[in-house]
């Protein structure tokens, strides 16, 4: 595959710390951009922070600090935690920047001049937290304003409007004739549900009576951008000196879907005269313990720790391991534990160290060739030929945890092939044909676990490098030999190589 790949996270909000859900969805666009790369596109990986708004503003007011100053400091965590991640991003946009702020004004300059927004009052109730004016269908059962609404005043507003509603019936066409605008597919339905129902125009203002923390509107200094539309921009406003629109996938949790990614955007974009993104990638909702993961809470923060404790690649398997990507997962110290142990330890580790052992026991340290081929050999191959197929179409899909299942289905197939042969058995035996059967299984493996190694380098980049430098392999830069070949043989390999260590201090339990 060849041409440019160009994804995103979603930027994250600026008045908090980093959690596990933000840690997750960066990791999952990191594979998938790592990925993209040895398949020989020319990626570009975007992720962000989204510095303005009035949650922003209130907890910089809390701190007696200046909101800049506060997103100052938030980025600084932010981007170390994607160091910490091993994060492979070629940009990092904040809203605050100059190249976003003159896009934004643009946009709206351009809509505006279009008659595509217009002013108008409204009165009604208005969510805080949510920074949005609210309808009674907003209501719950009871008829009573749903927690994620916050405190909920009534108040009447002047206020800029974009025309949305007139790009509703071209983005149900848009969704009803793309299938894979959104994936996983039944995330679609509840768009189209949302827009089954009459939109309202959206308000795109905030009063600077209100909120002064914001990109003010181009044509009325009284006002600040909203928020979302705001951020929605940064993909763009990012690319925007760069050949590189539209963006091939945006990667973004389900409670952004819609309408921000979902109706929005695409509204926006088609409203400018501007391609839509490609594809939106929504995944699902960590718990903790089956609590919900979020700032507030702190557990999702704590969780972070196993990055110092048991190493930046082992966190990236399990979050990759562990979630199916559109479903919902659960993090707790057993299945992290349970996993670090079992997949990585057992199976991985100790399959590398078994190799390493026997080519140094049996051949002074270097791969011999294949010669004999029975039925076990044949085998190996054949499941390799599988798994390599399954491979691809996991990530064809984005569907990073199926394809790491099946790797280590072949990673057991290997172990268990070792188990068939028993080498300390052939070592020990006169027969020519033994030690035929001897080779074949040290070059069996060893070719298995550079297979295996390059495989993972999307999702355990560090550790996939150094296990292949361990077994004698150069490190690949893309998927070019990656078949099954003699490449295993002849070559000298490591003696010993701790890949997994045990560890003894877990990082403490949440609160
Ligand atoms: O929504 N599990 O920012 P954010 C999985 N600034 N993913 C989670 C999660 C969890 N427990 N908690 C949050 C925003 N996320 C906006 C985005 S984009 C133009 C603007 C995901 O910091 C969430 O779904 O609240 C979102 O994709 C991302 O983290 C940032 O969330
Ligand atoms: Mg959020």
């Amino acid at each position: 595959m060849s041409g440019s790949f160009y994804i995103t996270t979603a930027i994250d909000y600026a008045n908090g710390a980093p959690h596990l859900g933000h840690a997750y969805e960066k990791v999952l666009a990191d594979v998938l951009a790592r990925h993209a790369r040895m398949t020989g596109r020319k990626v570009h990986f975007l992720t962000g922070l989204d510095e303005h708004g009035q949650k922003v503003q209130q907890t910089a007011q809390q701190r007696g600090v200046s909101p800049q100053a506060l997103v100052d400091e938030v980025a600084v965590g932010f981007k170390s935690m994607l160091v910490g991640l091993d994060i492979s991003n070629d940009d990092y946009i904040r809203t605050t920047e100059p190249r976003h702020t003159k896009v934004v004004q643009d946009f709206l300059s351009r809509l505006y001049a279009e008659g595509l927004i217009f002013k108008d009052t409204k009165s009604g109730w208005y969510s805080v937290r949510q920074e949005q004016f609210l309808s009674d269908k907003d209501r719950d059962e009871n008829g009573e304003w749903p927690e994620i609404y916050g405190e909920v005043t009534q108040t009447s507003e002047e206020n800029y409007y974009f025309r949305i509603s007139k790009f509703q019936s071209w983005l149900v066409d848009h969704i009803r004739s793309n299938p894979d605008f959104i994936l996983p597919r039944f995330r679609q339905n509840q768009v189209l549900e949302f827009l089954k129902e009459p939109m309202n125009d959206l308000c795109i203002s905030r009063p600077k009576s209100r909120l002064t923390w914001g990109v003010e509107l181009p044509f009325d200094p009284g006002f600040v951008t909203y928020v979302w539309f705001d951020a929605l921009t940064n993909y763009y406003s990012a690319v925007a000196d760069k050949d590189l629109w539209p963006a091939d996938l945006h990667v973004i949790g389900k409670d952004i879907l819609s309408p921000p990614h979902a109706v929005y955007w695409p509204c926006m974009l088609k409203a400018l005269g501007i391609e839509p993104p490609r594809r939106l990638l929504v995944h699902g909702w960590w718990t903790i313990d089956k609590k919900k993961a979020s700032k507030s809470s702190g557990n999702a923060t704590d969780s972070l720790a196993y990055v110092q404790s048991h190493g930046t690649d082992a966190f990236r398997y399990y979050l990759s391991r562990e979630m199916v990507v559109g479903q919902d997962a659960d993090f707790s110290d057993a299945g992290f534990n349970g996993r670090y142990k079992a997949d990585l330890g057992n199976s991985l580790g100790n399959l590398v160290n078994r190799l390493l052992n026997m080519v140094g026991r049996n051949c002074s340290g270097t791969v011999p060739a294949a010669v004999a081929d029975e039925d076990p050999e044949r085998s190996v191959r054949a499941l390799w030929t599988e798994t390599r197929k399954a491979y691809d179409e996991a990530f064809a899909e984005h569907q990073v945890s199926r394809a790491l299942e099946g790797l280590w289905t072949f990673i057991n197939a290997l172990n268990a092939y070792i188990e068939t042969r028993a080498p300390w058995k052939l070592a020990k035996s006169a027969d020519p044909a033994d030690r035929a059967r001897l080779d074949s299984c040290l070059a069996h493996v060893s070719e298995g676990l550079r297979l295996v190694g390059t495989a993972l380098l999307p999702v355990m980049p560090g550790t996939a490098r150094t296990m292949l430098e361990h077994i004698g392999q150069p490190v690949p830069a893309d998927y070019s030999a990656f078949d099954w070949s003699a490449a295993g043989s002849g070559v000298k390999v490591a003696e010993k190589c701790i890949l997994f260590p045990q560890v003894d201090t877990p990082p403490a339990p949440p609160a």
